[in-house]
């Protein structure tokens, strides 16, 4: 018998077509609002889709993180949670995996992705220092940046192409790699990061062979290399699939490897195990002892680090589902069946299609709405607003401003439409698709945002806006007209 190891299957007279190689036995009920409410929502939401309210969402896209479905084997295992401050079985279950699939030693579990960087940084990072890496993620930047280091993004010049068939964007350019030691000296870079699935630039995965590169230029300047987990199993997943290399390895070996070339991994377990959580982990005592002492002034003792001893359990279980085909592929699947159909009528999305979800290239979209008036934010507001599907802007409301308060413009303007591990059947994929055509075809009525409340810190999370003029009353009526009473 031979292991189906891929959602998309071949059919005999359809269309390639994902399947979803598992069951669904638990559901939650979704409401489709009528366009009315949902368009009540967004402005009570001021125009942010952070600060949207669940029960007025029908497909939440906003995010993978803590959102993907766990398996039955994972809310099994919850069931043998062993709470004890210290020294918990489930912590050594946890560790057990962490040691098995990532090939580190010293596991130290923390309550969340950020709480990781918020350590590596404190640590590791001494003002002046530079942090050279593929891309940087929201939160990282910030802990770098309040620990003194300077984000340096080395991207190679095809990263941030649109519509390309470079299979692997999130490459790290060694020749730039190699300018950052010979102008700042090894003694000023902090270390080099890698994040796999690089989230901001569309989930697009870097190459074994890249990681290769990068490690050797770390060794010879005596750098760490710190790898950002996160993502790592869509990753190896796209490097099983795109490195000739690696096209019969088994992803477990491929994870192995990724991880073996990287002195610290720090991972979000909210994404790569479906659970919630995090952890760091490494082989060096050295590495490890440096960190455990704020692990447990921030986190909690070493054997929960902030986390339930049930995520820990469902983590551990988690972790080895990383490494089964069928799992890691479903939510990649589901994104190149997504951005290959709207690519194929001429809508900008991000090719070849990467990790997390889907990104339309706003700017692409709504070319008339300036890049000051936050292209990806307005497209998220009409979305929400024509469909109840809630997706997440990644352009320049995610950034910050320069020192005289003028917005730093984003490099791409992206809304992400993420596809959660195992959520959303194909009807609703389709959905998707469905709707975002329409508003392809009246893009001209959609407008863009102004700031009615701008906190100063990670405004996207908690700002509110408003639409410039009244766009979004033309895209109502334009709406009503065309689906009548439909939702
Ligand atoms: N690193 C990467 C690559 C991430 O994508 C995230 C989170 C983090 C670190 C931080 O982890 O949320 O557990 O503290 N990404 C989420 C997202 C928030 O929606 O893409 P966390």
């Amino acid at each position: 018998m031979t292991n189906q190891n891929s959602t998309t299957i071949k059919f005999y007279k359809e269309e390639q077509i994902p399947v979803e190689l598992h069951k669904v036995r638990v559901v939650q009920k979704l409401f489709l609002r009528p366009i009315d409410e949902r368009a009540k929502a967004m402005e009570a939401a001021g125009f942010n889709t952070f600060l949207l309210d669940t029960s007025n969402v029908f497909l939440d896209m906003l995010t993978d993180s803590g959102t993907n479905a766990m398996s039955d084997n994972q809310i099994a295992s919850m069931h043998q949670a062993d709470d004890a401050y210290a020294g918990s079985q489930s912590f050594y279950r946890m560790e057990k995996a962490v040691r098995d699939v990532f090939g580190k030693h010293y596991v130290m579990p923390v309550h969340q992705g950020r709480a990781a960087e918020n350590i590596i940084s404190q640590v590791f990072i001494k003002k002046g220092d530079v942090i050279p890496m593929n891309y940087h993620f929201t939160t990282t930047k910030e802990h770098m940046m309040i620990n003194g280091g300077t984000v340096l993004e080395i991207y190679t010049d095809k990263a941030l192409n649109i519509k390309s068939s470079e299979p692997f964007k999130g490459n790290i350019d060694i020749d730039k790699l190699k300018a950052v030691f010979a102008e700042y000296g090894a003694e000023r870079v902090a270390f080099v990061r890698m994040e796999a699935s690089t989230n901001l630039i569309g989930g697009q995965p870097f190459s074994m062979q890249n990681m290769r590169d990068v490690k050797k230029v770390c060794d010879e300047n005596g750098t760490m290399m710190v790898l950002d987990a996160s993502l790592i199993g869509e990753n190896a997943y796209m490097i099983k699939k795109r490195e000739p290399e690696f096209a019969n390895a088994q992803i477990k070996d491929i994870l192995n490897e990724m991880c073996g070339y990287a002195d610290m991994v720090y991972f979000s377990s909210r994404k790569v195990s479906s659970t919630r959580g995090g952890g760091i982990c490494t082989n060096s005592k050295d590495l490890y002892l440096k960190m455990r002492d704020l692990l447990v002034l921030f986190e909690g003792f070493t054997t929960y680090g902030g986390m339930s001893t049930r995520e820990i359990e469902a983590l551990a279980v988690g972790m080895y589902e990383t490494c089964d085909d069928t799992v890691i592929s479903q939510s990649p699947s589901f994104i190149e069946y997504a951005v290959n159909s709207l690519d194929a009528v001429g809508i900008p999305v991000i090719t070849p299609a990467g990790a997390l979800g889907c990104h339309i290239d706003a700017m692409g979209f709504i070319p008339q709405v300036p890049q000051q008036q936050y292209p990806a934010g307005a497209l998220a507001a009409a979305l929400f607003i024509v469909s109840g599907i809630r997706g997440m802007e990644r352009g320049t409301i995610s950034s910050i401003r320069d020192e005289n308060g003028n917005d730093i413009l984003a490099d791409v303007e992206l809304l992400r439409l993420a596809f959660p591990r195992r959520v959303f059947t194909l009807s609703q994929t389709k959905f998707v698709i469905d709707r975002v055509k329409w508003l392809y075809d009246n893009r001209e009525l959609i407008g863009g945002l102004e700031w009615v409340e701008e906190p100063p810190l990670l405004r996207f999370f908690m700002g509110r806006l408003k639409p410039v003029g009244n766009w979004t009353e033309k895209l109502i009526a334009k709406f009503k007209a065309d689906f009548g009473d439909s939702l």
